[in-house]
């Protein structure tokens, strides 16, 4: 879905960069959404926080996901040999 329309900046623009770390000011900058009309402001913010807050936990949740896998558990790998 196109955000502004002024700039052509979708949510999965916006979604993008927020997982690669950059808050709402980095992405106003980065990719101009907000800075014409300033009607899409509260819709671009509303996003950014959104996977703002969905982010850490899915990190977590994968993060807990791969250590408990036995796959890269390199501890019972070598007790076994
Ligand atoms: S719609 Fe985003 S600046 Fe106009």
């Amino acid at each position: 879905m196109i955000v502004c329309v002024c700039q052509r900046v979708s949510d999965r623009d916006i979604a993008r960069h927020v997982r690669a770390g950059m808050c709402f000011s980095d992405i106003q900058l980065e990719l101009g959404v907000a800075t014409q009309c300033g009607r899409c402001e509260g819709c671009a913010r509303d996003i950014v926080a959104q996977c703002s807050a969905t982010q850490p936990v899915a990190a977590i949740q994968l993060a807990t996901s791969i250590l408990e896998s036995k796959a890269w558990n390199s501890s019972a790998h070598l007790a076994a040999v």
